[in-house]
Order: structure tokens, then C-alpha cells, then sequence
């Protein structure tokens, strides 16, 4: 019987509405990254794999204290953010101890798909996926599996990038949300000096780490640019040289 008392219940009403995932993984192909500079892929005797282990170390008693969303900055450019953003990255996840997301924040002159040796699958740019929430898509994040304990959201190398998309909420919320789903999350951020570029990641994150190049970064600046970042996050300062090695 079919009157108007009769509540017809369709099958999909009753079945759970299925949870999309929040994020998409997909895996990408990396061709081997220049193991000179990525140290920690690299049979190299060079002190650099026990001085980022060291550092792990700190990073996992932050951890412990709640703290487990790092940006990576320097002075000015070219001194090295992106390389020890990277380094970071592999050694957090080294082993699979902890799932780790290293994540582009450096809009403007992106390098990671670069010194990685992946390609970033077209319309799956960090700043591409940001300007499509600031238009209301409900699109699941998607990143890049490297391995199984690291993850990357960079930009493109070849598709046009959206830099402004920094100074979006949609930033600081992408970083907040995506950070709840690992144990670590490196965000390689912009310089300091020139723009309040690195200010921003400041407020994303929980802890910044200003690196420096004990050969070529100027120490004026260094101070410059930890006192435009203030210490509330300031986590301290890495001096990363590394000899290449022949
Ligand atoms: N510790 C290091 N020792 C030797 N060379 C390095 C070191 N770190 C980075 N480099 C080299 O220096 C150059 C700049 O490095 P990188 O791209 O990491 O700097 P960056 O600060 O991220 O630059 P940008 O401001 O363009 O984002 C690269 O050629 C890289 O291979
Ligand atoms: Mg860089």
C-alpha cells in the first residue's frame, strides 16, 4: 500500500553516506635526486646525516610537546631553505618512523618537484589546489607519495603558478588541516628579508627554523632577519654547508 501516510525510504537514504577522503594520494615517479646534495639518500661519510638525525632528535621532543608543524625559512634567497626542507623530510620519515608532509610554501621560486625529481600531475600545484577553495570546490587535497612515510604537496614546474594564494586563509587552513593527518609536516617557506612572504608561514606553523650557509650568508641579515621574525616561533638556526664531495 502506497498512501500518503507511507514513507518510502530509497536505499541510498538508508545506507551510511560513504566519507570522501579528505585527502587523495597519489604516487608519483622520482627519478634519483643529485645524492651530493640530498645527503640523506647518498653513501656519503659527510657529518650531515648525524647532524639531521640530531636535529630529528630535537624535532621528536618537540614533537612530544605538541609541536610538529615546522617552516623552514632563511635571510634571502638561494641559501638553501628548499634542500634542508627536503633533508628534513626524509630524515623525519627515515625508517617509516613517522609520517611526514613536506609542503611548498616558497609560491614564487618553487624548487621541490626539482631537487626531488618527481613531476607534479597537471592541476595538482599547491597554489592551483588553494585558488580552487577560495572558489568553494569541496576537492579532497591531493599529494604526492613519495614513499610510504613521505608525502609532498609542491608546485609545478611547468604549469602557472597562483604566489598570491599565499596570503589566503585558505593557506594558514590548508596547513592546520593537513598537519592533523601526520606525525610531521616540513613547510619549506619563503625568505625573510624583502616581504612579509615568511611572516605568513610564521602564523601557519608551530615552530620556524631560519637556515644559513656558514660560507655565504651575511650575518647582518641573519640578525635582520631573526628579529623581523620575533621569537615566539623562532626554533633556533641551522648552519648547513655542505662539501660536495670529489
Ligand atoms: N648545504 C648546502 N651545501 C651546498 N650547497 C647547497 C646546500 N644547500 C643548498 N645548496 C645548493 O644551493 C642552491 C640553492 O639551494 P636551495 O634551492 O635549497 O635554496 P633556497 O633557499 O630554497 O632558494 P630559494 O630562495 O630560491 O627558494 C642549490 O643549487 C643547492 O643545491
Ligand atoms: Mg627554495
Amino acid at each position: 500500500m502506497n498512501d500518503d501516510r507511507t514513507i518510502i525510504v530509497h536505499r541510498s537514504e538508508i545506507e551510511p553516506q560513504r566519507e570522501t577522503s579528505p585527502v587523495q594520494v597519489v604516487t608519483a615517479w622520482a627519478s634519483p635526486p643529485d645524492t651530493q646534495v640530498l645527503v640523506m639518500l647518498g653513501d656519503t661519510n659527510a657529518d650531515a646525516p648525524a647532524a639531521l638525525r640530531i636535529i630529528r632528535h630535537r624535532l621528536e621532543q618537540r614533537r612530544s610537546e605538541g609541536m610538529w608543524i615546522f617552516g623552514v625559512t632563511s635571510a634571502r634567497s638561494a641559501e638553501g631553505k628548499s634542500t634542508f626542507a627536503t633533508q628534513l623530510a626524509l630524515v623525519l620519515s627515515e625508517s617509516q618512523r613517522a609520517r611526514v608532509l613536506l609542503v611548498e610554501a616558497n609560491l614564487t621560486r618553487p624548487s621541490l618537484a626539482k631537487i626531488l625529481g618527481f613531476d607534479v600531475p597537471p592541476g595538482k600545484s599547491f597554489s592551483a589546489q588553494l585558488v580552487r577553495k577560495m572558489h568553494g570546490s569541496l576537492d579532497p587535497w591531493c599529494v604526492i607519495a613519495l614513499g610510504p612515510a613521505l608525502h609532498v604537496l609542491a608546485e609545478s614546474q611547468t604549469e602557472q603558478g597562483y604566489p598570491e594564494a599565499l596570503h589566503s586563509t585558505h593557506f594558514q587552513n590548508a596547513v592546520g588541516f593537513l598537519g592533523r593527518g601526520y606525525d610531521f609536516l616540513v613547510v619549506d617557506g619563503p625568505s625573510v628579508l624583502g616581504s612579509g612572504d615568511a611572516n605568513v608561514v610564521e602564523n601557519a606553523v608551530d615552530a620556524m627554523i631560519v637556515v644559513a650557509q656558514a660560507k655565504h650568508s651575511s650575518g647582518n641579515d641573519l640578525r635582520e632577519a631573526v628579529r623581523q621574525l620575533g621569537d615566539r616561533k623562532s626554533l633556533g638556526v641551522v648552519l648547513w654547508d655542505a662539501d660536495k664531495k670529489g
